[in-house]
Parts: structure tokens; sequence; C-alpha cells
């Protein structure tokens, strides 16, 4: 059991949880995730690790509220328990080497996965730029954290906070003005798109976080198959990050769109026989 010791509500439909669980904040290293399941007859949901303390025993979760599973965990109260987290799983980020210069981009919710990266990249003497994007001021969270890292480009696609426009403008600013080594970028796949695009046209190396639909998170399943590079690769031990330009991003947006077109029509969520489902979130 794991015991919830702060929950903040960070955007309209974005919690941050603060959960007590000591051996996993002691070991997990940046880019990594657990599956969460809130107690008998939850659905598992995989979910970024997007801060830790080791020393206190708590990590953090940062849960975008889209179904019944995700609503259930939001709803847990400071002092009340979650029944299982397994993990860390999936590699830890490929970081960029001391000395060089990276971009942390987070879209909306990835906001909270690149967090831990730009963390990294920090603690091991990386110049880090974090730019992240919102659809308006109120879904905006994460600037002190990051500010914390390094420069912080804030940006809103309605120009309510920070600069007017996508992630992206603001990304392509600072391709301009030369020196990076790496981009990480995390957020909805249209912009992961968008960014692994932009960043080809300069040559500069870019890593993504994909979150295709997991089930076992153990590569048993084959739920979280993505094409990377003309393989298949299994996001849960495979990543989730990749090399966003081998990222086959059309067909991890089909196979998303299945899921997505589903919930719309009301259908049952994918469930495996173990009645184990996860939304496209981590
Ligand atoms: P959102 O739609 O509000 O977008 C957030 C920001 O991303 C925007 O403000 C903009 O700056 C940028 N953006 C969006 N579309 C873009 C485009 N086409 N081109 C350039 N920039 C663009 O995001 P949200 O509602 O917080 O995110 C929800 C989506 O993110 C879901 O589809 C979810 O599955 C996905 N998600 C991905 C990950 C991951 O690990 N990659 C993690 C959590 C959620
Ligand atoms: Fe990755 Fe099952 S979730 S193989």
């Amino acid at each position: 059991m794991f015991k919830v010791i702060a929950n903040t509500q960070l955007s309209p439909n974005v919690w941050r949880l603060d959960v007590m669980a000591p051996r996993i904040a002691k070991i997990r290293k940046a880019g990594q995730f657990v599956i969460v399941c809130k107690g008998e007859g939850s659905e598992r949901v995989p979910l970024t690790i997007a801060n830790a303390d080791p020393k206190e025993g708590w990590i953090t979760l940062v849960i975008q509220a889209v179904g019944k599973s995700t609503r259930e965990l939001v709803e847990t109260q400071v002092g009340e328990f979650i029944r299982d987290i397994s993990g860390p799983l999936g590699k830890p980020t490929e970081l960029a080497e001391p000395g060089s210069k990276a971009i942390c981009v987070g879209g909306g919710v990835g906001t909270g996965v690149v967090h831990p990266i730009a963390q990294a990249l920090h603690a091991r003497g990386v110049k880090v730029v974090s730019v992240i994007g919102g659809r308006s001021k109120q879904w905006v969270f994460f600037e002190p954290e990051l500010k914390k890292c390094g420069e912080v480009v804030v940006c809103t696609d309605d120009g309510s906070y920070g600069r007017k426009g996508f992630v992206t403008d603001a990304v392509k600013d600072q391709l301009e003005a030369g020196g990076i080594s790496t981009v990480y970028a995390v957020g909805p796949v249209p912009m992961m798109r968008a960014i692994s695009n932009l960043t080809k046209q300069y040559g500069v190396h870019t890593i993504v976080s994909l979150n295709p639909v997991m089930v076992d998170g153990t590569g048993m399943c084959g739920g979280c198959r993505v094409n990377v590079g003309g393989e298949t690769k299994f996001a849960c031990v495979d990543g989730p990050e990749f090399d966003a330009h081998q990222v086959d991003f059309e067909t991890l947006m089909d196979r998303l769109g299945i899921y997505k077109t589903q919930e719309k029509e009301k259908l049952e969520e994918p469930r495996c026989h173990c009645q184990h489902q996860t939304p496209q979130q981590s």
C-alpha cells in the first residue's frame, strides 16, 4: 500500500500526487515510469515518475484525468492509499554530454514528463532551456520547478501568458540561435511530430517519450508496440523514449486514434483478459 501525502491540482484536468514509495524513490532514474492500480477492480495506469525524493521516500505522479481510472486516482485524498505501484519500468533517459546545451519541450501534461529529464540534465552540468506550452495560462504548470533547472520559455496558444503560439515557434528560435546538442520533447503526438520535423531540418538529435496503450508493462502483451527505424519496438521495455527522427508517428497516431474513437462511441475501454487497461497517458 502506498500512502498519498499531497494532492495538488495543476491545471483544469491535471493533478500532482506525491506518494510514499521509498524503494522506487531510491532507484528510479529520469525517463522511467510506474504502473499504478488504485485498488481492487481498478485498472492499471502507466505514469511517468515526475519527481522523487530518495531521502524522504516519496515520488511525484502527474495525472491527466481522462477516464474512470485516472479520475479515481486524482480523487485520492491525502492520507489515503493506492494499492499497487509497480516499477520503476522502462529505460532511463539518454542524457546529453556535460557542458552541452539541451532544450526540454513540454506540451500540456507532457511538461510533467519532461521535468525529471530537465532535472537530470541540470544535475549533470548540461545547460537546459525548457520550453513549455499550454492552451492558456491556467493550463501551464511546473514553471517554478523547471526554473530550478535553467531558463524557461512559456508559450500559450491564446497568448494569455508568456509567448503567444505553439511550443514549436519558441523551439525554432532556439535552434536558429544555434549551439543545441539535443532536444527532448514530450506532449501530444502531433506536437512531438512537429518538433521532430523541425529539428530534422537543423540536424539536432531529438528524443521523444511515446505514450502508446500499455497493458502489462513488461514486454509480454505487445500492446505498446511502436515502429521505430522500421522495426517493431515495445515502448514499455525498449522505451518509452526513442530517437524522434526514427519514429513512425503516423502509425502511432492511427493506433491511438482507434482507442479514442472507441472511447467516443462509449465502447468498452481496451482490456486484456485479466482486466488490465491503460489510457493513453504516461
Ligand atoms: P494540448 O493539446 O493542450 O497541447 C499542449 C501544447 O502542445 C500546446 O499548447 C502547444 O504548445 C503544443 N501543441 C499541441 N499540438 C501541437 C501541434 N500540432 N504542433 C505544435 N505544437 C503543438 O495537450 P494536452 O491536452 O495536455 O495533452 C494531451 C495529449 O498528450 C493526449 O493525447 C495524451 O495522450 C498525450 N500525452 C503524451 C504523453 C507522452 O508521454 N508523450 C504523456 C502524457 C500525455
Ligand atoms: Fe508493453 Fe505489454 S505494455 S508489451
